[in-house]
């Protein structure tokens, strides 16, 4: 046994937690919290496999433990085919963190059908989906944290169809933890200011954006990844249980100005 085996034994808790969009971002800042806790983290993510291997490789170095799933999370089967195998391996699951989206921004009188059941499947019928599947999982009860935006409450011109799809995610996380409580099961979600993260970048104007956010920010600044996952790892952590179908807002005081 060396030594990464026995630092291994010693962090690890019993908890089998997921994370969807786990290869970069705030995916990745999350499992890796949550890992470096202690927690068995499955590290779903659905294109980038050298992205998702650099963050497995990063937990490894920590001590920690994770496995990866690659599964589209706008595809049903491929969410119940996932719940299937952390089932078979680990026969639990305690938390599910609703990262990953999906969306195709753009003005909504020119959105498409195709681009609205896309958008629609990968941001929010993939958190219905991951509750429908995951619940009978967490037998000693659980807990559920979606991450989407504010974008569905501040209008932001040419979100179109994304900031609808945000608006279900926060919906459904009020009607899930309301049906969900009963069963030990918290569901919450939080709602992160923007960061320059790979999606976000991609976007045409987003470092102007970014910078003028940053001006104006009460903080004067940005939330970090990290910053975000520590708010998750609390939600999750079992001392914030009476904390129940919130979306929490990390942004440094920018909604308020
Ligand atoms: N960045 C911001 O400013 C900001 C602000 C507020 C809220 N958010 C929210 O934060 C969450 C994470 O965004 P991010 O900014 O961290 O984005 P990101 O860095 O681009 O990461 C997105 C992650 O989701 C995965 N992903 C995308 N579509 C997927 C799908 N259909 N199935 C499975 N995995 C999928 C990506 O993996 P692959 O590329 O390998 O598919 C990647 O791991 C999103 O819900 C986003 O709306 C972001």
């Amino acid at each position: 046994m060396g030594i990464c085996d026995v630092l291994r034994y010693l962090m690890a808790t019993n908890r089998v937690v997921l994370v969807t969009g786990a290869s970069r971002g705030f995916g990745r800042a999350i499992a890796i919290e949550l890992a470096k806790g202690g927690d068995r983290v499955i590290l779903n993510f659905r294109r980038s496999m050298t992205e998702v291997q650099g963050v497995y490789d990063e937990i490894q170095k920590l001590g920690g433990q994770a496995k990866i799933y690659r599964a589209d999370m706008g595809d049903e089967s491929k969410i119940s085919g996932m719940m299937d195998v952390i089932r078979d391996e680990y026969g639990h699951l305690d938390s599910i963190i609703a990262n990953a989206s999906f969306g195709i921004p753009g003005p909504l009188l020119t959105t498409k059908s195709k681009a609205w059941d896309i958008t629609m499947d990968a941001t929010a019928r993939s958190l219905l989906n991951l509750a429908q599947y995951g619940v009978p999982l967490m037998r000693q009860g659980g807990h559920i944290v979606s991450v989407s935006s504010y974008g569905h409450e501040r209008i932001l011109p040419g979100y179109g169809v994304v900031g609808v799809a945000k608006g279900a995610v926060a919906t459904l996380t009020k009607a899930l933890a309301v049906e969900l409580a009963p069963k030990g099961i918290i569901v919450n979600g939080v709602l992160p200011g923007v960061s320059p993260t790979k999606s976000m970048m991609a976007i045409p104007g987003a470092a102007e954006a970014l910078e003028m956010v940053t001006q104006q920010t009460p903080m004067g600044r940005l939330v970090t990844p990290e910053e975000v996952a520590k708010v998750v790892a609390f939600l999750v952590s079992g001392h914030a249980n009476m904390i129940v179908g919130q979306q929490l807002i990390i942004d440094g005081g920018a909604i308020l100005v």
